[in-house]
């Protein structure tokens, strides 16, 4: 019946009918002589209710005929027309991929930290075996930040890798360790498969006896579980400071499926590095490298998101131009 009053004028009608002073609702409490106390308290209740559920169910549907344009004249409003529906968004595809990341690793007990994205220098290279002139800084390219220099902790920069959290989070103290850094880093770098601001994941586990076996089913899981079973992956050797042996990590390219491509080249694609924490790197972060070993890994969030098959992103830059045409589709 309420419905009905959309109708121009019998809105208010309805209002006096129901609601109003000398409305129904007011007659069903007006006489009550007769009825016992506890009768007269479950009335009461039962009209409160009533009342607030009719004039909740009012205001829904006066709120939908002031809302018509002022302009246009009330006899426009066709109440079974359907109204418009809200564009609603949704979250970016590298948030989503955070997410699944996150998910991924929580279920081997990882735990998810961040850790400052504007770091010292002492964090994303000194202890982690650099050294301030040694030149394997170069590779990563760095945006140093115009602060003044701390003396033990040096010049403040972007962090260039997650793996500045690998020394903060042995410095806690609380072994054994099984962290998962997820973070924004920076490098002076763009082309089709780098941005000068990208994400990492990095992880990092320190208990008694961790070997590289550890790592390597570790790599898998995440590998079969992201891509499914038919990816393949590779192990490349490589020469982190921080890491002893070192590898970087490929999978087989998910925009040509392995053939080779423009984003690629030969059907591989590096997702990041890896490798058995370095026992200078434990010592800086004050643990006893003669007790405790352990590996860590640092991956690229976007290029690991774009080598989902299917989804044939084929220039990491796409993902930062907040173009809708594009990100709509995801
Ligand atoms: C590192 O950053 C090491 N910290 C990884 C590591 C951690 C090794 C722990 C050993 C132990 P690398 O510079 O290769 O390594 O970068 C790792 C990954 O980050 C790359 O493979 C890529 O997926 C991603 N990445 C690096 N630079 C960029 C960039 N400019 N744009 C987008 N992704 C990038």
């Amino acid at each position: 019946m309420l419905e009905k009053s959309g109708e121009p004028g019998s809105l208010a009608e309805w209002y006096s009918k129901y609601l109003g002073k000398k409305g129904i609702l007011r007659t069903l409490t007006s006489d009550v002589s007769d009825l016992a106390v506890e009768e007269k308290k479950e009335l009461g209740r039962k009209v409160n209710e009533l009342k607030s559920y009719l004039e909740e169910a009012y205001a829904g549907i006066l709120n939908s005929v002031t809302s018509i344009k002022k302009d246009k004249p009330l006899e426009n409003f066709y109440k079974t027309l359907p109204g418009k529906k809200p564009e609603i968004g949704h979250l970016h595809l590298i948030t989503q991929a955070i997410r699944e990341i996150n998910e991924v690793f929580s279920k081997l007990g990882f735990i998810r930290v961040r850790y400052p994205e504007v770091e010292w220098d002492y964090y994303s290279f000194e202890a982690l075996n650099m050294p301030k002139t040694h030149p394997a800084r170069d590779e990563w390219e760095t945006f140093f930040i115009d602060l003044p220099e701390d003396p033990k902790l040096g010049k403040v920069v972007i962090t260039p890798h997650t793996s500045n959290g690998q020394i903060r989070e042995m410095l806690k103290g609380d072994l054994p360790i099984r962290m998962l850094n997820i973070s924004r880093c920076g490098r002076r770098q763009s082309d089709i498969n780098h941005v000068p601001t990208f994400y990492q994941f990095e992880g990092l586990v320190i208990d008694k006896n961790i070997s590289i076996t550890h790592l390597k089913g570790v790599l898998e899981y995440l590998i079969y579980n992201f891509f499914g079973k038919d990816t393949k992956f590779r192990l490349r050797p490589y020469d982190f400071r921080f890491t002893e042996p070192s590898f970087e990590v490929d999978v087989t390219c998910g925009i040509c499926g392995g053939k080779g491509c423009r984003f690629c080249k030969e059907g591989w694609v590096e997702l990041g590095g890896a490798g058995m924490v370095h026992p200078n790197v434990l010592r800086a972060g004050g643990i006893d490298p003669d007790v405790y070993s352990g590996f860590a890994f640092g991956w690229g969030v976007e290029r690991v998101l774009m080598m989902r098959t299917g989804l044939k992103i084929d220039d990491i830059r796409y993902l930062f131009e907040n173009n809708l045409k594009f990100l709509e589709q995801f």
